[in-house]
């Protein structure tokens, strides 16, 4: 006879702007909790990967639309996706309404697996799992996310420019909060958390105490 878990599914949704520490804070989520981790992130930047490669337009929407309708699991395993270009093409096509659409039944799919889930990205609590049991956002200012997107770069051997650095991150802010569609924005029961003076494990002990929270009261 098969194990039953008497466990119930947890649902997570994680949200927040780039490089406030969100995937971070998911990873270790997940591990803590053992739950399956899905960055929705790297779906976008597979599409925007997989345009740039067949040398396709980032602003035409209906050929982005049918990569997203093809887009599958082994997509997501590309080793190419994590880098700033990757980022930058992603928030590019995430623009259009269809490959938004597109990638709404896979993302639910996988946040409602028998154990529940993980998820981050922008628009988890607000319209992929609106129904998720704990929402976080996870914030920091322009300028700090700024510093630790270049403090990692130069620690890489890179060389990079903090201003530039600053005006990518509010550019890349404004396109992923300026559309009707998919805001990037707090769920109205998002707990938020500002990164911009704490640690990863600051961070984490503050969402397993919303979590643990939760938990108590179900
Ligand atoms: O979280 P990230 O940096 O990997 O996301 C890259 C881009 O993808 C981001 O700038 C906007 C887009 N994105 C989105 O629109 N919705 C999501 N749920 C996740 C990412």
């Amino acid at each position: 006879m098969s194990e039953v878990s008497l466990k119930r599914p947890l649902l997570i949704a994680i949200d927040g702007p780039a490089a406030a520490g969100k995937g971070t804070l998911a990873q270790s989520l997940a591990g803590r909790l053992d739950l399956p981790y899905l960055d929705t992130g790297l779906l976008y930047r597979s599409i925007g990967k997989l345009m740039r490669i067949a040398g396709l337009d980032l602003d035409d929407a209906q050929a982005a639309t049918i990569i997203a309708e093809k887009l599958t699991p082994d997509d997501l395993q590309r080793t190419d996706l994590r880098g700033r270009e990757a980022g930058e093409l992603a928030s590019r096509v995430a623009v259009h309404p269809g490959v938004r659409a597109a990638l709404i039944a896979f993302q639910r799919d996988f946040a409602h697996g028998p154990r529940g889930a993980v998820l981050d990205g922008r628009d988890i609590g607000t319209v992929i799992c609106p129904d998720a049991d704990v929402k976080l956002y996870v914030t920091a200012s322009a300028e700090v996310r700024a510093r630790r997107r270049t403090d990692e770069l130069l620690a890489k051997g890179r060389l990079v420019d903090y201003e530039a650095i600053l005006a990518e991150v509010k550019a890349r802010d404004a396109r992923d909060s300026g559309r009707a569609e998919a805001p990037l924005r707090p769920a109205a029961d998002a707990i938020v958390i500002d990164t911009s003076v704490l640690g990863p494990a600051e961070v984490l002990a503050m969402a397993m105490s919303v979590v643990e929270n939760w938990q108590k009261m179900h």
